[in-house]
């Protein structure tokens, strides 16, 4: 039983690794270090979204775009679909806010965060993509995946394309991943009670979220002990006029 358990372990791994090796492309990163990423520690920067969240698409292709656009260089992140997804032990299935489409785009987005080596610069462009049709087409969600997964292809990394990310959100390996993404969200401490919800350097921000990039600016200039490289001054001058948060309660 034991051995069997184990050989079956090994299968699914391998199974996996073929999966993977087939669409990993290494020339998806092609990045060099700036002055500011050189022996500088950047800060972290966590999103628990969900895909059809209004507010969180209008975050996602707004505030965090910007901050992804200039701060790369100061900053990590790791986007986490999963948001206010529930899990149904009796039944095994999962539900949404903001019905299938949604559980089906958190299904794709967790596909495409592995396949990018969970490197943002590899695959936030799609989230920006997506977050932009979303918020075109709010109160009325109705087609919206196949909407994003027809026009929003061009921007997936090396070779990958919506297909292998259906063929994820279909299978086996889709479901590990949003398992591992309720993991990390169901283990917030403390809990997040909407979404958006960022966590910067373990600290989460809440409403403040629409000023993340003088967030982020603050906390690499605190963290590294330095001032805040100059990219950052535009959104020091912002900062008191950015805009009031809206969030999709739990
Ligand atoms: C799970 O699904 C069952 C069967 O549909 C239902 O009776 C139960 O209330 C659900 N549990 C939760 C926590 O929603
Ligand atoms: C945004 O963050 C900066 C840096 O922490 C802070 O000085 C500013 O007051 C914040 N703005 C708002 C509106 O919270």
């Amino acid at each position: 039983m034991l051995l069997r358990r184990g050989a079956l372990v090994v299968l699914a791994a391998l199974a996996l690794a073929a999966q993977v090796a087939a669409v990993r492309d290494p020339s998806f990163r092609v990045h060099a270090p700036t002055n500011a990423e050189h022996n500088h520690e950047k800060v972290q920067v966590y999103y628990y979204m969900e895909s059809l969240c209004p507010d969180c698409a209008k975050f996602g292709a707004g505030a965090l775009s910007d901050a992804v656009d200039e701060l790369s260089d100061l900053m990590d992140l790791y986007v986490v679909a999963y948001g206010n997804e529930r899990y149904n032990e009796t039944t095994d299935k999962y539900t949404c806010q903001h019905g299938p489409e949604e559980c089906y785009m958190n299904l794709v987005e967790n596909c495409l965060d592995f396949y990018s080596n969970d490197d943002y610069r590899n695959y936030y462009p799609f989230f920006k993509c997506a977050d932009e049709i979303a918020a075109s087409v709010f109160p009325n969600v109705d087609g919206v995946s196949a909407k994003i997964m027809a026009k929003c292809g061009s921007t997936l990394p090396g070779n990958l394309t919506p297909q292998d990310l259906d063929a994820c959100a279909k299978d086996s390996l889709g479901e590990t991943l949003i398992a591992i993404s309720k993991y990390n969200t169901d283990t917030l401490d403390p809990p997040h009670t909407y979404v958006p919800w960022v966590v910067v350097d373990k600290k989460p921000i809440h409403l403040t979220f629409n000023n993340i990039s003088a967030i982020v600016c603050d906390e690499w200039s605190r963290l590294n002990d330095a001032s805040p490289p100059a990219q950052c001054s535009q959104f020091f001058e912002a900062s008191e006029a950015v805009e009031e948060a809206g969030v999709c309660y739990l």
